[in-house]
């Protein structure tokens, strides 16, 4: 029975109807959705009395047309109206507008259907006939519940927003931690003192020629600063050993990327390029490294980035047994493995990430602190990151 014809033209084709002039911003906005225009005016008018701002629909199809278009904050309901009726209606408000409170108005020989719409995300019900006066409590009483509703919600969010911050933090100081480590590890030898800061540039220039993304460069910075964490599972005798290393000794050493692998795991699980630099930084492109024999692309680029930097700043810096090689002559040597021990492509981005005036090896960078790029919120942005620091 929707028998005001002028309430059923589409939104948008003429001005909705309201009681009130302007729709204010701050005021609750209602929706009496009812097919009987006298009942539909009468709500319409007493929730205006109450100080809302209301617009009306004659069946939940213009009640949907209306809420496309118009911000609602609760909807007044007749369940039996023709076209789409009132349960129809608050299934899909439930689903397209959950923040929206919702009152469903049925007669008293409905209560079952009442009782089906509060299930369905109803806020509240008023029962036919109902004194206008009786709208009052029920309506704030269901803004109420929203209220608290959204409330909730929101203190939700916040929450899960502080634990989440606090979760990066605790991830960030116990890479600091880590990093420190690392930094020690490197200056129980004063030759390889600041080598894995140097590594951690040299792979992040690298990877950033080679065109990969920031949250690429950083997961790429972060394995390369901690490449050789696991040398604190070698013995100083072996890690120090001016000479040559017998075999059962190489083999000692060369245990420190799994090692380094098992230390990291749980800290970078949420980092796994950065946990397979630490674990494959010593494997080669044809497949005869360590500590998988893992070739050609089952490498990942991050770990292919990391191999060349870790040989250049080894061949760049002195050893007791050997005076530093020029840049010239470790590019020479690293573009004569390219192809067996390197990835060719990556050996040719590192030539080109330094123009020739550059002075190897390059100044220690310090007070580069470790992050996990923060994928899932907003990698590029965060200014946090160690990368800026070497512009
Ligand atoms: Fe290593």
């Amino acid at each position: 029975m929707s028998g005001d014809n002028n309430l059923t033209e589409p939104v948008g084709t003429r001005q909705p109807v309201t009681h009130g002039a302007q729709r204010p911003h701050g005021q609750v906005h209602c929706l009496v959705v009812d097919d009987e225009p006298s009942l539909r005016r009468a709500l319409s008018r007493a929730l205006e009395r109450f100080g809302f701002w209301s617009i009306e629909a004659s069946d939940g199809q213009e009640a949907v047309r209306i809420l496309e278009q118009v911000p609602i904050d609760m909807i007044i309901t007749d369940v039996q109206m023709p076209g789409m009726d009132g349960i129809t209606l608050l299934r899909m408000v439930s689903d397209r507008w959950p923040d929206i409170a919702v009152v469903v108005v049925t007669g008293v020989t409905e209560v079952s259907i009442a009782v089906s719409c509060l299930r369905a995300g109803a806020h509240d019900f008023i029962t036919k006939p109902f004194q206008l006066d009786d709208i009052q409590a029920r309506v704030e009483q269901a803004l109420e519940k929203r209220r608290l509703i959204l409330d909730n919600k929101r203190y939700q969010k916040d929450l899960e927003g502080m634990v989440q911050d606090q979760a990066y933090r605790i991830e960030e100081l116990f890479l600091e931690g880590v990093q420190s480590l690392a930094s020690a590890l490197d200056a129980r030898d004063a030759y390889t003192r600041g080598h894995s800061a140097r590594v951690a540039l040299y792979s992040m220039r690298m990877a950033r020629q080679l065109g990969l993304s920031d949250a690429e460069v950083q997961l790429t910075e972060l394995g390369a600063g901690l490449h050789d964490i696991g040398k604190i599972g070698v013995t100083d005798e072996i890690l120090l050993k001016p000479g040559k290393l017998t075999d059962e000794e190489y083999k000692s050493l060369m245990e420190h990327p799994v090692i380094g692998a098992r230390i990291l795991d749980n800290l970078l699980k949420n980092a796994p390029e950065a946990l397979s630099i630490v674990r494959s930084h010593h494997e080669r492109l044809d497949g005869r490294g360590t500590p998988d024999g893992l070739a050609g692309d089952e490498i990942p680029v991050q770990v292919r980035i990391v191999t060349v930097a870790d040989s250049f700043d080894a061949m760049t810096t002195a050893r007791p047994y050997r005076g530093a090689r020029s840049a010239e002559a470790a590019f020479v040597e690293l573009r004569r493995c390219a192809g067996t021990q390197f990835d060719p492509d990556v050996v040719e981005a590192m030539i080109a990430a330094f123009p020739p005036s550059t002075v190897f090896p390059i100044p220690t960078p310090d007070n580069v602190k470790p992050r996990i790029p923060h994928s899932v919120v907003g990698v590029g942005t965060d200014s946090r990151n160690g990368i800026k620091m070497y512009d």
